[in-house]
């Protein structure tokens, strides 16, 4: 019995997550594994009925599980930055998920947004650090709200965070056994003091990869090599908010953010899995939204809780049902998000 915390959080995210369950259920009903989902309330609607963000001791109760399913946290009446930190960088941070896990993978059936590329070319994986970087909210301000005002945030890389985030893009670089070859993306040429640490690591960790070949490029350069020429790349490793930049393009390369699921993983410890897209306001309730976001993101739950058929069930559904959509965006795919979630579930059946 594996048991599942469920997040569906606000906006669209209750909504897919009800199909990525959906799909679940019936994807352990034939393989014969046993999930047991348990729903948590953590959100934008809770916070503003009784101004909790993660309650005393859901740290430790989610713990206990063995996966954390997550929809999507945020909301248009609660100021930007609340709820993002005190509860997914919350999550990330005391769970010590230091893996962003993105794949990068254009499905055969989906529509490339490249005039010359398809989904031979468009498979690829992003390892983004997420608990140190940018984003641990090491700053401040000075005489603020005068002409004088000082605003800091600082860049904090620890060698220990660095390390092991290097080491698991490596790790991750044999296990895929695809190209076999790691990309560190950073912007030595601009940020000499974190950066350098990073460069330094690589090179460090490299050494006892002899099988993985090894290329280091700034992100801008990145990002335009991920339009230009996706297929180059196998496995990019970067930092906290590189990653969460060049994660938003890699999605509109498999099709959109709707078609983009993630893992927030601690190798260690209780992992998360996502749609990595928001919640979507303007589309919430209008049975609109792609669901397979999600779907994909309960896949990689049960390929790393060690479901690997039905996970590649999903997977092989999903392709499936692509090829009847008639797109991937919101609004576009000619079905409605139930209908999707349907279809993918019979699929799963026969897949
Ligand atoms: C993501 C999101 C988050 C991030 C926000 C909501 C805090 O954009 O998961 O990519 O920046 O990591
Ligand atoms: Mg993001």
């Amino acid at each position: 019995m594996k048991r599942i915390a469920v997040i569906p959080g606000d906006g669209t995210g209750p909504e897919v997550i009800q199909e990525g369950l959906k799909v679940l259920r019936r994807a352990s009903k034939r393989y014969g594994s046993k999930l047991e989902f348990t729903a948590f309330d953590y959100g934008g609607e809770r916070y503003l009925r009784d101004g909790i963000t993660l309650p005393d001791g859901a740290l430790a109760e989610l713990r206990t599980f063995d996966a954390i399913y997550l929809g999507a946290i945020g909301h248009p009446k609660v100021k930007p930055g609340v709820l993002e930190r005190e509860i997914l960088l919350a999550l990330r941070f005391e769970l010590d998920l230091y893996v962003n896990l993105r794949p990068i993978k254009l499905l055969p059936n989906v529509r490339s947004p490249l005039a010359d590329k398809g989904s031979k070319d468009i498979d690829f994986v992003v390892v983004r650090e997420a608990s140190e970087g940018e984003y641990t909210g090491v700053g401040g301000f000075v005489r603020k709200g005068t002409a004088d005002e000082i605003a800091l945030e600082e860049i904090v890389n620890t060698r220990r965070g660095v390390e092991r985030i290097i080491r698991y893009a490596f790790e991750y670089a044999l296990k895929r056994n695809k190209k076999k070859r790691v990309l560190l993306c950073a912007k030595t040429n601009v940020f000499r003091f974190a950066h350098d640490l990073w460069l330094r690591v690589f090179n460090e960790v490299r050494e006892e990869y002899p099988a993985i070949e090894v290329e280091y490029a700034h992100v801008d350069a990145v990002v335009m090599w991920m339009v230009k020429n996706p297929e180059r790349f196998d496995v990019i490793v970067t930092t906290n908010m590189f990653g969460d930049i060049i994660t938003d393009l890699g999605a509109a390369l498999q099709g959109g953010i709707g078609m983009a699921g993630g893992a927030n993983i601690n190798p260690n410890g209780v992992c998360w899995f996502e749609p990595i897209g928001g919640t979507a306001p303007k589309y919430t309730d209008k049975h609109v939204i792609n669901p397979i976001a999600a779907i994909l993101g309960g896949q990689m739950m049960l390929q790393h809780l060690g479901e690997v058929d039905a996970a590649a069930a999903i997977e092989r559904s999903v392709i499936d049902v692509c090829g009847q959509l008639k797109g991937t965006a919101a609004g576009e795919m000619g079905f409605t998000t139930q209908q999707v979630g349907d279809m993918i579930t019979e699929r799963v059946q026969v897949a």
